[in-house]
């Protein structure tokens, strides 16, 4: 299979004017994107993601490497017609509705009527914005439906390849899950989505695969299923004693340890050794074992634990 997004050695730097100090925000990237791929593009606050995103769509200048978009040497006009792109913050002209929103950027892309109209009323109603706000001003939008109107600007071109900067940040669960169910369809319509995004439940359910960005580097990517393989134990343990000196000696053996209330623990790891070795440790304080069982890991863990080693090393 082709792929839709290759990047070679891609790296920004910014001259920070004040501190007088320079920011690498992408440290030499390297990473392919495959056709037909949800593609989730994960990392913390200020990580590198949407630096990389504009990088992709012409927006900002590499200070070195480079990368293929579709085939095409990135920011090649050609290629922009199949291409889309939501910011993370997105600022529409208050006085205008979606439906004008959409025929605006319908123009931009110069697509004809009738077939402008279909488009946007396809784009709309995909997205699920409720008919009778179709022609009211943004202005009086929720952040929800600005969000809407904000992906259905995207679809508007129906585009071969979406870059989506986090589109599910910041709204109601219902809305939240029906906007990332209708990312994750996007996949069945043939197109390919780079997502950034925060919301590692959400990567996990609809992302084909996944990469982790840190300080700019690349630490880890991977189909989510190789990334969570791997069977790991939790153990829960309680006991007064833990809270004072024993907590430390646990955290040697495991610094992974997620401390639930003042007496209770929550522990997991994939090396029985040292499953074995907390177990004797809060037995040796008159601790108790609660419960032990096998546990599959989530996104979020490998995230945390993947972050947390490159911090430590
Ligand atoms: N125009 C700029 N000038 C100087 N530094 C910048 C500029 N844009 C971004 N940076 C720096 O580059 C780094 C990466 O920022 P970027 O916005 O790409 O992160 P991000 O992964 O998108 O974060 P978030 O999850 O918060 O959106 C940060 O340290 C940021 O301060
Ligand atoms: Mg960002």
């Amino acid at each position: 299979m082709a792929a839709a997004i290759a990047i070679q050695g891609l790296t920004k730097r910014y001259v920070d004017v004040w501190q007088k100090q320079e920011v690498v925000a992408v440290n030499n990237l390297n990473l392919e994107v495959e056709e037909g791929e949800i593609f989730g593009f994960l990392g913390r606050n200020g990580a590198g993601k949407t630096t990389t995103i504009k990088m992709l769509l012409g927006l900002v200048f590499p200070s070195a490497g480079d990368a293929t978009i579709l085939g095409k040497p990135m920011g090649d006009i050609g290629v922009k017609n199949q291409i889309a792109y939501l910011p993370e913050e997105t600022y529409f002209y208050d006085s205008m509705s979606a439906w004008d929103l959409l025929d605006f950027y319908g123009r931009l892309f110069r697509i004809p009527n009738p077939e402008r109209q279909r488009r946007i009323k396809l784009s709309l109603e995909k997205v699920r914005l409720q008919p009778e706000a179709w022609r009211r001003n943004i202005r009086g939008y929720s952040k929800g439906m600005r969000q809407r109107t904000g992906i259905a600007q995207a679809l508007i071109n129906d585009p071969k390849l979406l870059f989506l900067d986090e589109p599910t940040s910041g709204l109601d669960p219902i809305a939240h899950a029906e906007l990332r169910d209708i990312v994750g369809s996007l996949k069945d319509e043939g197109k390919t989505v780079f997502l950034s995004s925060h919301q590692l439940a959400d990567v996990e359910l609809i992302c084909t695969r996944v990469a982790i960005i840190h300080r700019g580097k690349l630490l880890k990517t991977g189909s989510i299923r190789e990334l969570v393989s791997g069977e790991s134990t939790e153990v829960v343990v309680q006991g007064k004693a833990l809270a004072n000196g024993a907590l430390e000696q646990l955290r040697s053996i495991l610094p992974n340890i997620e401390q639930k209330d003042s007496q209770t623990l929550r522990i997991l790891s994939d090396d029985d050794e040292k499953i074995t070795a907390v177990i004797d440790l809060v037995r040796g304080v008159q601790g108790k074992v609660i419960s032990i069982v096998p546990h599959k890991r989530t996104l979020e863990e490998v995230f945390v634990e993947t972050v947390r080693q490159e911090d430590q090393a």
